[in-house]
């Protein structure tokens, strides 16, 4: 396991951290852009209240709900859409040191839908989620693609400012779930990486 990873049998053992739960939502699509580059897969991520990119979901307190329930619950509140999450969505927990008392565990969920399902997921997310418009501002879809120059697409989504290290989540998700291939994120992140300098 990489540094920082535990499972989530070893993250509810310890004492005194915090938890905080988040998933991807991703679907398979045949829509195209300008009817020429292929979208391939829908993938969501949020703009949160503080500007930065993240994922939906949030704090859960063990000692009140499971892990899954809290998600459940956050994702409700969030996207305003019901979607029940088990044991068999999670990826990973990591570790997080922090200066203040209480480290912080980030579990990461992933669930695979329907492009039908996702669209419902956004509809809701923009009208009935109770925490559109403060919590979450809105729900963005990742270009996945890179375009003409290199620059555009995947490598300008990746040089945003992202929440925590949901930067690596996602990074890590694109290439396990194969939504890109390994090349392609390497690639988008050294074009990233230029444009941040
Ligand atoms: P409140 O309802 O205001 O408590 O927020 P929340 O429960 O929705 O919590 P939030 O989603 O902000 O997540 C809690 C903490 O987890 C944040 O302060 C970040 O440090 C971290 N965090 C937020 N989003 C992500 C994410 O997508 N991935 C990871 N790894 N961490 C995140
Ligand atoms: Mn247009
Ligand atoms: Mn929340
Ligand atoms: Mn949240
Ligand atoms: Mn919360
Ligand atoms: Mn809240």
């Amino acid at each position: 396991m990489a540094s920082g990873q535990l499972s989530r049998e070893e993250a509810l053992a310890c004492v005194g951290c915090r938890h905080a739960c988040h998933i991807l939502l991703y679907a398979d699509t045949e829509a195209q852009l300008f009817e020429e580059i292929p979208i391939r897969h829908i993938v969501l991520m949020q703009m949160r209240f503080d500007g930065l990119l993240g994922f939906p979901g949030g704090l859960v307190d063990p000692s009140e709900e499971s892990l899954e329930e809290g998600l459940s619950r956050e994702l409700w509140e969030e996207l305003g859409f019901s979607l029940s999450v088990t044991l068999e969505d999670h990826v990973s927990s990591c570790h997080n040191p922090s200066s203040s008392s209480s480290h912080l565990i980030t579990h990461f969920y992933a669930r695979r839908m329907e492009e039908k399902e996702i669209r419902e997921v956004e509809k809701a997310a923009a009208s009935t989620a109770t925490d559109h418009g403060h919590e979450v501002m809105g729900m963005v879809r990742l270009p996945l693609y890179t375009l003409k120059g290199g620059e555009g697409g995947l490598p300008s989504f990746l040089s945003h400012s992202f929440i925590g290290n949901s930067r690596s989540q996602l990074e890590d998700s694109l290439v396990r779930f194969g939504l890109v291939t390994p090349e392609e994120l390497q690639t988008a992140l050294t074009h990233a990486e230029q444009r941040r300098k």
